[in-house]
C-alpha cells in the first residue's frame, strides 16, 4: 500500500469485479443498440477504460472536462466546460460515465447542457456514489458502490492532481492534507 494512504475502502479486485457487472448490466440493457460514452474528464478516464471493455454492445467513446470552482475538495456547483464533445449527440445513446458523484452539482449542470442537445437517451453511471451527500436530486441509473463521506483517491480520482494511478481506493493520512 501507499505510504500517503490511510485505509482502502475498495480493493482492486473489488472494482474489477463490480466493472464487469456493471458492464454486464449495461450490454444487457443496450442490447446492440450503439451507446456513446461520455466520460467526464479526468477522474472518470480510467474507469471508462475499464467500462468500455466490459461492454458487448457496440461503444463509442468520447469526452467532455468541466472545471467546478471552489476548493479542492469541495464542489461549489459553478461550472465551465473547459473541454467539449467531439461528436454530435442529438438521437443518440448517451452514457455519462462519471468517477464519482459528491453533491450533484457538476452532474446537474452536465445533464441539463447535453440533454439540450436532443440525445435518444441519456443515462448516467457512476464508479461511486457518496450516499446522502446529494444536494440536486440526479438520477444514476448505474452505481458501482455506495461509499461513506470521506474523501477518496485512487483509479482516476485525485487529490491535488496526484494518487490517479492507485489501483485501488482509499483514504489519505490526514497529515497528507496539512503537509
Ligand atoms: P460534485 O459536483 O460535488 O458531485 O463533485 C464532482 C466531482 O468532484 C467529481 O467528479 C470528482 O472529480 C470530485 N470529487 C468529489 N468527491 C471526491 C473525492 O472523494 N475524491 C476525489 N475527487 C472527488
Amino acid at each position: 500500500m501507499h505510504a500517503d494512504i490511510d485505509h482502502i475502502v475498495l480493493t482492486e479486485e473489488q472494482i474489477t469485479a463490480r466493472v464487469a457487472e456493471l458492464g454486464a448490466e449495461i450490454s444487457r440493457d443496450y442490447n446492440q443498440e450503439p451507446v456513446l460514452l461520455i466520460a467526464v474528464l479526468r477522474g472518470a478516464a480510467l474507469f471508462v477504460a475499464d467500462l468500455a471493455r466490459a461492454i458487448e454492445s457496440p461503444v463509442e467513446i468520447d469526452f467532455m472536462a468541466v472545471s467546478s470552482y471552489g476548493s479542492s475538495t469541495q464542489s461549489s456547483g459553478v461550472v465551465r466546460i473547459i473541454k467539449d464533445l467531439e461528436e454530435l449527440i442529438e438521437g443518440r445513446h448517451v452514457l455519462v460515465v462519471e468517477d464519482i458523484l459528491d453533491t450533484g452539482l457538476t452532474l446537474k449542470y452536465l445533464l441539463k447542457n447535453l440533454a439540450s442537445r436532443k440525445p435518444a437517451s441519456l443515462e448516467v453511471v457512476s464508479l461511486l456514489n457518496k450516499k446522502g451527500k446529494q444536494r440536486v436530486p440526479i438520477s444514476c441509473k448505474y452505481v458501482g458502490f455506495d461509499i461513506p463521506d470521506e474523501f477518496v483517491v485512487g483509479y482516476g480520482l485525485d487529490y491535488a492532481e496526484r494518487y490517479r494511478n492507485l489501483p485501488y481506493i482509499g483514504v489519505l493520512r490526514p497529515e497528507v492534507y496539512s503537509g
